[in-house]
């Protein structure tokens, strides 16, 4: 038993936010930032977490935890995991993560998983990657309520995933080295839980005028993977412009959102979007890597924080 450190990486969704709700296809993908999480074994019965960004620890007894911390679904992964490998310990798990959180970006996931590579590592263990995520997908549970298993798929497996909800995932095979994602936040929060559920009233209130919408994103995520898997990134940009048409029409986008993804289009995006909930977050740009430093400086202009990433390959790994 040792210290063991591993790393996941966040997402952000390119098609079908909020659609996917309702059973149509969204497409995410892994993004080059990671949290990463230090897991040791000791001697004590208890488990502490100390998390650099928010600059706090706290100590978790595993037979009476504190519910209300903001650490305890990190400790509660930590437990799930041992559970899963029918052991028992006192831990100490440190986590430092480059994922913006509450931003939509699967922060919280990202820190699932590789609290629970790090805690199998830690004590021995090795976990397939199924097993990996669905222990994450558990312990998201407590942070989410009701996750669609996105964000803990996208952190485990890396790279691009399809996903339909009651069918599962498919990974992409995409090249996405030509390309770069600018992300950009409006510095607006949103619930997303309140998003949804405007956007389920709407539905509701309207249905025929909005199913069309709905089966249009779905068309619109399958062509949308098949131009990825081609390396045809004019045509994926294309195809965000018209997925963000259709959050508008939904009512999620904002007058920031709008200015962001006008600016980098502007500035020479093949494509921009709202990623996530929207009503504030981030947007997404997808650019040429060659234009991504000026669509980077043109949204600086407007937004509190722009950042520039690539996606990702590598999902969950052990670092040392
Ligand atoms: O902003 P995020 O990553 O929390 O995205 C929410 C995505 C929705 O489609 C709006 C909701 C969901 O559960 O899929």
């Amino acid at each position: 038993m040792r210290e063991a450190l591993a790393s996941a990486p966040g997402k952000v969704i390119l098609f079908g936010e909020h659609f996917v709700v309702e059973g149509q296809p969204a497409i995410a993908v892994a993004v080059s930032l990671r949290a990463r999480v230090a897991a040791r074994p000791v001697d004590e019965p208890r488990i502490t977490v100390s998390s650099a960004n928010l600059g706090v620890q706290q100590d978790f007894d595993p037979q009476s935890p504190d519910r209300s911390s903001p650490l305890y679904p990190i400790a509660h992964a930590a437990v799930l995991t041992m559970e899963e490998l029918g052991t028992r310990r006192g831990l100490q798990i440190r986590v430092n993560s480059s994922i913006p959180p509450a931003a939509g970006m699967g922060s919280s996931a990202a820190v699932a998983v590789a609290t629970v590579r790090a805690v199998a590592a830690a004590l021995g263990h090795d976990l397939e990657k199924e097993r990996i995520s669905r222990i994450a997908f558990e312990a998201e549970k407590l942070v989410h309520g009701k996750p669609s298993g996105i964000d803990n798929t996208v952190a485990t497996y890396g790279g691009a995933i399809a996903y339909r909800r009651g069918e599962g995932f498919l990974e992409l095979e995409v090249d996405f080295s030509p390309v770069s994602l600018v992300l950009a936040d409006t510095g607006k929060p949103r619930r997303t839980g309140e998003l949804v559920q405007r956007v389920l009233s709407l539905k509701a209130a309207f249905p025929q005028v909005l199913e069309p919408l709905y089966y249009a994103a779905g068309r619109l995520a399958v062509e949308a993977a098949k131009m990825m898997e081609r390396g045809d990134f004019e045509a994926v940009g294309v195809l965000m412009n018209v997925n963000h048409g259709l959050l508008s029409a939904i009512g999620v986008s904002t007058a920031e959102i709008e200015q962001l993804v006008y600016a980098a289009r502007q500035a020479g995006a093949l494509g921009a979007k709202l990623t996530g909930a929207g009503g504030g977050g981030f947007i997404v740009a997808l650019c040429r890597r060659e234009d991504a430093g000026r669509v980077v400086s043109a949204l600086e202009r407007l937004s509190p924080r722009v950042l520039a990433v690539s996606v990702e390959k590598e999902g969950v790994r052990l670092e040392s």
